[in-house]
């Protein structure tokens, strides 16, 4: 039934089994690590994890960086840096990885999730403002939910598969109702909205180095932010929250052990290094993808967003109902090639179920058409 479609992707790729997003080590990652051996520099401590703090952070121009151990972690450390906890709500998209929904459910607020926009497939600027038009009310420069007087003091829209929200007016949704603006920018390393990169534009960002993301260091987070004070908060926070001292053990307060490791950090020393040539190769991809769905009956693209430029971290393409999505994805598990639906709506899943969802109407739309194509970096030697 997609014999063409599956020969495409086969000639794409030069494998037998063609995985969805596999990590690309063709740079110093052996020599970094040998390094770190050498020196017996392995866990919290080394060079390494200042270098990928200072060069993701210009990279991704926010003046601080605060490498983590995931990016579950990252965007944990970021919600209690904000001081969100227990008796606040906090807005976010209908469809993303569970992380980011999990996170939230770390501090103990409640999530409140808001359809997703059909381009972007990201937090949407329109649902966001009927929300808060309908359900909010301002007092004291701070945002209450109409229904339960609790605060909503933060908002964690996600660039969903690197493509980029409509951050600009997600932006200035949050700054008019002082709702505090952390970006889930987990997938979007590398993706920029008028040459600012995403992940930069909240008081706070977070990305992922995951194995399955566009740079690995096989796991791996780091928060973003402009504010030193926050930062320090952050840096603290996820190292157990020690005061420093040359031998006493001092803790101010319940800290965590999210720190990224030297040899974690090592490896993604090395990919950063060819970051450029990785996102080069990523794109070429994505155009030709891009071209040979043009004009499809069945399949469309999902490509960036205007004055955006995506990481085409996960490619994307919308199927013309869930029969024909179920059949694509079937058959191409059957000739190997790994290729997923989108997830499933946060809502829908077990933990979530009790909070409070908007009518959910791209979401619904959407959610059973969507399917991720491979989008590995195919560069196997430099
Ligand atoms: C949108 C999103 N948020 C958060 C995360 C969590 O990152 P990690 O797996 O590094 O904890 C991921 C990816 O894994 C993600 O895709």
């Amino acid at each position: 039934m997609f014999e063409k479609e599956i020969s495409f992707i086969k000639s794409l790729f030069d494998k037998e089994n063609i995985p969805l997003h596999e990590p690309c080590f063709v740079g110093n990652e052996k020599k970094y690590l040998n390094e770190c051996i050498d020196s017996g520099f392995v866990s919290s401590v080394g060079k390494f994890v200042g270098e990928f703090e200072e060069k993701i952070s210009k990279l991704c121009q926010s003046k601080f960086a605060v490498a983590t151990n995931s990016g579950t972690s990252a965007l944990h450390i970021a919600l209690l840096a904000n001081e969100v906890g227990e008796n606040d709500e906090v807005i976010t998209q209908s469809i993303s990885f569970v992380a980011t929904a999990n996170a939230i459910a770390y501090t103990g607020a409640k999530p409140i999730f808001l359809d997703i926009d059909e381009q972007s497939l990201s937090l949407s600027p329109k649902a966001l403002k009927k929300f808060l038009q309908e359900q909010s009310y301002i007092k004291d420069k701070k945002c209450f939910n109409k229904n339960t007087h609790k605060q909503i003091k933060a908002c964690v829209p996600m660039h969903t598969f690197g493509l980029g929200a409509k951050i600009e007016e997600l932006k200035a949704l949050c700054e008019e109702n002082f709702i505090i603006l952390i970006e889930d920018a987990a997938e979007a390393l590398g993706s920029f909205y008028k040459e600012k990169a995403l992940g930069s534009f909240g008081k706070c960002g977070i990305l992922s180095f995951n194995g399955n993301k566009t740079i690995t260091g096989g796991c791996g987070g780091v928060i973003l932010s402009d504010d030193e004070s926050l930062a320090k908060k952050a840096r603290h926070l996820s190292t157990t929250a020690k005061i420093p001292h040359p031998y006493e053990y001092i803790h101010d307060e319940v800290g965590y052990n999210y720190r990224l490791c030297n040899v974690n950090a090592a490896i993604l020393v090395a990919q950063l290094e060819n970051l450029e040539l990785f996102l080069k190769d990523k794109r070429e991809l994505a155009g030709l993808y891009k071209d040979f769905f043009k004009g499809s009956e069945n399949f469309k693209f999902i490509d960036e967003m205007p004055e955006t430029r995506s990481n085409f971290w996960l490619n994307a393409v919308l199927l013309k109902d869930e029969q024909a999505r179920e059949n694509f994805i079937k058959e191409c598990l059957g000739n190997n090639i790994f290729v997923r639906g989108a997830w499933k709506s946060l809502p829908s899943l077990k933990p979530f179920e009790n909070c409070f969802k908007d009518e959910l109407i791209n979401t619904q739309r959407l959610e059973r058409r969507i399917v991720n194509l491979p989008s590995s970096v195919r560069i196997r030697k430099i």
